[in-house]
């Protein structure tokens, strides 16, 4: 069931009339949503309006994504090649490199990276070009939404002063929220409307799709709110008004900050587990039964992904501006990105204890994607780990049921092909890593034929035989 939005304090300017307007066609589905940047934010949330019978338009500056998407083709396991036929067959959905389509748009969604630059400061030059790239086509009316996760500001401070560029204006004014209501000065002369709703797309989760997360939104004013509610009020089951898009932009933040500093705190205790020779995994299925207060958070071999190692950095750097050290955010970090080496040292101890040495073994590493069952490198610590362990005179092969090869990355140039775990592969090396548990191995067999197992990711919980081949870490 929909919560539906708004009731209006009508006492109007122009802004909002045009919010209602827009609004209103959302309702009736007759709008026209433009979504820039077709990843893996992206291009679920275009093929979630499209399938909900908006006209949907998917924007990317990468021609090979635009063109296998217009002939039915996916490049995101996880979302099928059918369902992009699908809405391309019913002209629902079209993808493409051509902005000036932009002005057709009621309203653009903006899905870019929003990575960290070389000194780990954020790098808003997709969010930059992308609203430069809007600027020209922008027309009175439109709802512009970033959906990026960003430092709080971001989109009154960056988005906003770029698209006012064009001679269009939309004013940032306060306004309240009263559970749906919005309230407060609503009126205005604004000729566009600006938002920030931040993407909470979890790649691979098999329990949540996209329409079922709740959505969170807030506008640069009351008019802006009013109107991205009413649009995300039609795909999602529920929608969640803040009272500005700095409250949006700080409340992905949170989350992805949560996540952050718990991680670090389980890898913490794990590494003090380990020395008092109590099983970390043992402690949080007990812990976990506590049907309050309590939320399970698993070690692991470093953080990985798009999301969860670059998103609090950008908050350190905006606290720069008002003078407050982010101690937990720096410490997480500094926890979590010594992880990787707490793992080779780990494998080097255990082939010590064999009476062998890191120089010159030859390791199969299992899993490279950055978390299970998923299709994505980005960030990953089994690169970082594999990198290592070259360094330190290892011989690292690789297996991955997502990555048939390893091409040339940012930071890693590998040049490997995956290695299959067939019974002889294993049983060739002189210890297997275990750095991400996908569920298609069979750890039974994989424990069966290595010689040396290191799993750093309990993957080997269920295996009952020769454990003294396996090290956790
Ligand atoms: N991947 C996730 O699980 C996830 C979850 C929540 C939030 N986010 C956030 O969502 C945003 C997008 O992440 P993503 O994972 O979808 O990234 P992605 O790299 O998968 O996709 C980004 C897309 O944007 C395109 N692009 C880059 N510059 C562009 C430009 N100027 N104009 C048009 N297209 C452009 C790229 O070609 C690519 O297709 C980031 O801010 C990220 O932090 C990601």
């Amino acid at each position: 069931m929909r919560e539906t939005v708004t009731s209006v304090n009508h006492q109007a300017g122009i802004g909002l009339e045009d919010a209602a307007a827009l609004s209103a066609r959302f309702g009736e589905k007759s709008a026209r949503v433009g979504v820039i940047g077709l990843g893996y934010v992206g291009l679920p949330l275009a093929l979630l309006f499209s399938s909900n019978g908006l006209q949907t338009t998917g924007f990317d500056i990468d021609p090979s994504k635009t063109e296998k998407l217009e002939r039915g083709e996916t490049y995101i396991k996880h979302i099928s090649a059918a369902a992009i036929a699908a809405e391309v067959g019913r002209k629902q959905f079209r993808a493409t490199t051509d902005f000036s389509g932009l002005r057709e748009m009621d309203a653009v969604l903006i899905c870019v990276p929003t990575p960290l630059d070389e000194h780990r400061e954020p790098d808003l030059s997709f969010v930059r070009g992308t609203a430069e790239a809007i600027r020209p086509h922008l027309r009175p009316g439109q709802l512009v939404v970033l959906e990026s996760t960003t430092y709080p500001g971001t989109t009154e401070e960056v988005v906003l002063t770029i698209l006012e560029r064009s001679g269009l204006h939309c004013t940032p004014r306060p306004y309240r929220t009263d559970g749906q209501e919005v309230t407060g000065s609503l009126s205005g002369d604004d000729d566009f409307l600006l938002a920030f709703s931040p993407e909470r797309e979890d790649p691979g989760n098999a329990i949540f799709r996209t329409h079922q997360i709740p959505k969170v939104m807030g506008g640069v004013n009351g008019a802006s709110a009013i109107a991205v509610q009413a649009l995300y009020a039609q795909v999602f089951e529920r929608t969640i008004l803040v009272s500005s898009s700095r409250a949006a932009e700080m409340t992905k933040l949170l989350e992805n900050i949560y996540r952050c500093v718990n991680i670090a705190l389980i890898n913490e205790l794990k590494l003090l587990c380990l020395r008092m020779g109590i099983d970390i995994w043992e402690v949080i299925e007990a812990a976990k039964t506590k049907p309050f207060g309590f939320t399970a958070f698993y070690p692991g071999p470093g953080l990985g992904g798009h999301c969860i190692p670059i998103d609090p950095f950008y908050l350190t750097w905006k606290a720069r501006e008002y003078e407050f050290p982010t101690r937990f955010i720096e410490l997480a970090g500094e926890l979590n990105s010594a992880m990787p080496a707490h793992v080779v040292a780990a494998v080097a101890e255990a082939l010590n204890r064999r009476k062998q040495c890191l120089q010159g073994a030859r390791i199969l590493v299992l899993g490279v994607a950055y978390k299970k069952d998923i299709d994505d490198l980005r960030e990953s610590p089994s690169l970082r780990i594999m990198k290592l362990l070259e360094q330190q005179g290892a011989v690292v092969d690789y297996h991955d049921p997502y990555f048939s090869s390893l091409h040339k990355m940012r930071e890693y140039d590998f040049k490997l092909s995956a290695v299959e775990p067939t019974a002889g592969a294993l049983q060739s090396y002189d210890a297997v890593l275990i750095s991400t548990d996908h569920s298609a191995y069979d750890y039974h067999f994989v424990v069966r034929h290595a010689r040396l197992v290191i799993d750093t990711r309990n993957a080997t919980h269920a295996v009952k035989e020769q454990r003294e081949k396996i090290v956790r870490c």
